[in-house]
Order: C-alpha cells, then structure tokens, then sequence
C-alpha cells in the first residue's frame, strides 16, 4: 500500500496545500485531501489541524502536512492532539530533523511565506528521512508530559 500523507489547510494555506498534493501524486505518495477547499472563503485553521492531526494519531494515514498563513496556528492547534508531533519547519534541514530527531508525524508550513517549489524541497527532505531511535528518550519524556506526569528528571 502507497504511503498516506493526510492534508489539511485554511484559506491562506489552500494553495501550498493543492501543490503539495500534486507533487505527493507524482512522488507515487497517496494524499489524503481534509480541506479546505476553496482559498476566497476565509476559514478557521483549528478544525483543519484536529482532522488531520486524529487522522495521525488513529493510524488512518502515515503522516500529515498542514498550511495556513505562517503554519504557526496550525503546529499549536495540532499538538494538541495526544501522540502528536507536529513542527513547523521552513527549509529542509528543519524538515530533515524534525523526522531524525524529533520523529514529527505532521509537518506545518507557512502558505504566505514558502513558495510551492521549496516547500516541496521541504517535504521530501521530511520524507527521505529517517528517525534517530538514540532521540526515543526525549519522545519518550514528552509522552510523559502528554500522559499527565513529569517530562523528565528536573
Ligand atoms: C489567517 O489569517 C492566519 O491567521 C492563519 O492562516 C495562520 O497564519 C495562523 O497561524
């Protein structure tokens, strides 16, 4: 089965979200298309974050990318999801690391600030790499924090 890629966008990420799931489709990477649809209908970016960002966390698709205007609101809202990590990235050595180190199921990237033809630079760089299970500790640290309890040795 292709690799799923769920994406989600508001208004000001619609058009960096409909290239991206064009060059998914000729990476031979399935999109998986939350909305929005319509870039001239102003829209709230949280409902766009949640669906993609459950859509992870159930095991429905692999991976998410999220754009809104600076992909700010977007890795807030997402994070709220438990078992996400989502990060916003502007290049692809952000986006590289944030698979190695950080193991991010989620992307977020800015549609007023990224050109299409970068950012697909970028999420194939997110793509191609891989995680560095010696970082497993601090994401484990982290789900500790999620779960209610401490992050860590203070
Ligand atoms: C919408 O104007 C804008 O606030 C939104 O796309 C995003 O940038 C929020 O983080």
């Amino acid at each position: 089965m292709p690799m799923r890629v769920g994406l989600g966008a508001d208004h000001a990420g619609c058009g960096l979200k409909d290239a991206l799931a064009a060059h998914l489709v000729a990476r031979g990477v399935q999109p998986v298309d939350f909305g929005t649809g319509d870039p001239s209908v102003s829209v709230d970016y949280p409902r766009f974050a949640e669906a993609v960002a459950r859509a992870v966390a159930a095991g429905q698709i692999d991976l998410g990318v999220l754009c809104c205007g600076t992909g700010i609101g977007m890795a807030i809202a997402a994070n709220k999801v438990p078992g996400i990590r989502a990060a916003l990235v502007h290049d692809v050595t952000t986006a590289r690391l944030a698979r190695e180190h950080n193991n991010a199921n989620i992307i977020t990237m800015g549609g007023r600030l990224i050109a299409p033809a970068f950012a697909a630079d970028v999420l194939d760089a997110f793509l191609d790499a891989t995680f560095q299970s010696r970082h497993q500790r601090r994401l484990d640290q982290i789900s500790g924090i999620e779960s209610g309890g401490r992050g860590g040795p203070a």
